[in-house]
């Protein structure tokens, strides 16, 4: 079996094309969680492309150790110099660098010709090879390269030191059995092939991303870069999870394996969601809440009988553990610390006695906690909630269908501040207080809540996305069994981490 190089580029290819701002604290719990997961590399940022981006890619090497940061450069020197300023800390530090030399690209995009892009490569390669000695080279939209042009640049990069080489199907126009035979066609057409690593770098579009990604490894790729969720630009990247599940799922087939501790995979996938505020559909591949369901008659009595006539795949092993203890008001804190780490949560005392007070008051207001409200409490417990201000208290009155008047009081860092508006509705009037307020200039682009656990008493979970005067956007997540103060919460949230990047700027 080879080994697969499993590449992250969830807070670069995925973050980026979001428009979200992650904050730095966001980022590193992100590349915590990445690191547990097992990745080999964490594409941070693009480093050159705003001083946000510098800071949080700076960051991360610093702190995150036992992986490979990489930091994503264009093919000129400026951006190589910031790339390695941002990753020079790094254990092993990675510069993936690069240009387009589709016909497209180079008429309308770069405006040089074959020679020149082939010769700016080569330079970058050679430039970036001054400061590190990882450097992958991707050539964008390689899939649409003449395959000729392809061989001649990767010759010449490999020549200059490139320790990986990266084929990207960027505009996810490939089908798998094309995209698999470009990289068979690369592995014996390129001279030097044997000296590097080829990566496989799949987009979404027409839906085939995890199926090209799969070939390109079956034909000779050892990497693969992808997302967690399969998060991205347009219909999104190559889903990390699909891949390393499909492989583990029909090693055989594949003759490659990753290191991955597959455990990790569930709650990488929540982290993520629930960071970029980008939720995963129930039907998702691997991570959907509906993955390991079975509901129809038929289904459910084959798998009662025999697992396996339905489930291709055990919950369990990518870490949704089976429930076997009901937790209610009633249980102690040693079922929840035994239930938590069933989870996979790291339960010291502290954390049990913080939780466990948080249970409870939960407890008391519904019959059953569901591993969701625990995951939920948990989130909170990690910052999911933590913000400069908080919610007091606040109250709601409803006059006809759609007016409502809310007061709401909250708790600054200088004291408790009150005020009172009217909006269409209990949440516009909540958020219109707010915004009294907190006098933050926004504008709420999108607000959603769904309950995370089950029954008539479930927990209320509200993301709120809002947009800043300059474009950039905001994700605040609240959570409460009372739906308004879930939203309320949200909101504050939100508004909190626009004030605080706002404080870092000035
Ligand atoms: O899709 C793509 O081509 C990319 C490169 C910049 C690596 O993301
Ligand atoms: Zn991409």
């Amino acid at each position: 079996m080879r080994k697969l190089y499993v590449f992250d580029t969830t807070l670069r290819d995925g973050e980026q094309s979001l428009g979200i701002t992650l904050n730095i604290q966001e980022k590193l719990e992100i590349s915590q969680q990445l690191v547990k997961l097992g990745v080999d590399i964490i594409e941070a940022g693009f480093p050159a492309s705003s001083p946000g981006d510098f800071d949080a890619v700076r960051q991360i090497a610093r702190e995150i150790k036992g992986v490979t940061i990489c930091g994503l450069t264009r093919a000129v020197p400026k951006d190589i110099d910031t790339c390695y300023e941002a990753i020079r800390e790094a254990e092993q530090p990675r510069i993936h660098t690069g240009l387009a030399l589709s016909p497209i690209h180079r008429q309308h995009k770069l405006g040089v010709s074959v020679e020149q892009g082939i010769q700016m490569a080569v330079e970058a390669v050679k430039y970036a090879k001054k400061y590190v000695s990882d450097v992958e080279f991707y050539s964008e939209d390689a899939f649409r390269t003449e395959p000729e042009v392809l061989a001649r640049v990767l010759e010449g990069v490999i020549e200059a030191g490139a320790t990986v080489v990266n084929i990207p199907d960027t505009v996810g126009y490939a089908t798998p059995w094309e995209y698999g035979e470009l990289i068979e066609w690369i592995m014996k057409n390129v001279r030097n092939i044997d000296r590097v690593i080829v990566s496989v770098h799949c987009h979404n579009d027409l839906g085939m991303a995890t199926a090209n990604s799969l070939a390109g490894i079956k034909a000779g790729a050892a990497q693969v870069e992808g997302t967690i969720n399969g998060i991205g630009e347009r219909a999104g990247n190559t889903a990390l999870e699909e891949v390393i599940m499909a492989i583990y799922t029909r090693p055989a087939r594949f003759g490659v394996t990753p290191t991955i501790n597959y455990r990790e995979i569930a709650r990488t996938s929540r982290l993520v969601a629930k960071i970029t505020g980008v939720p995963v559909p129930a039907h998702k591949a691997i991570v959907g809440d509906n993955a390991f369901s079975h509901a129809s008659g038929i289904h459910q009595d084959g798998v009662l009988k025999e697992r396996t006539t339905y489930e291709i795949i055990h919950p369990e092993t990518v870490g949704i553990p089976q429930n076997r203890i009901i937790l209610t008001a009633r249980s102690g804190r040693h079922a929840l610390r035994h239930r938590l780490e069933e989870l996979g949560f790291a339960v010291d005392n502290e954390v049990l006695n913080k939780v466990y007070e948080k249970f409870l008051r939960l407890a008391d207001q519904k019959q059953e906690i569901f591993d969701e409200d625990l995951y939920a409490l948990m989130g909170e417990k990690n910052g999911a909630n933590r913000t400069q201000v908080a919610l007091k208290s606040f109250s709601v009155s409803t006059a006809g269908p759609s007016r409502a008047m809310a007061t709401v009081e909250l708790e600054t860092g200088e004291g408790a501040v009150s005020d009172a508006a009217c909006g269409n509705g209990p949440v516009d009037a909540v958020f219109k207080a707010i915004d009294r307020l907190l006098e933050c200039a926004v504008t709420l682009e999108d607000y959603s809540l769904k309950s995370v656990s089950k029954g008539k008493d479930a927990m209320g979970d509200a993301t709120v996305k809002v947009r800043t005067e300059d474009g950039r956007l905001f994700v605040g997540r609240g959570l409460s069994t009372d739906v308004i103060e879930a939203s309320a919460k949200a909101y504050l949230n939100a508004l909190a981490k626009v004030k605080s990047q706002l404080a870092a700027v000035r």
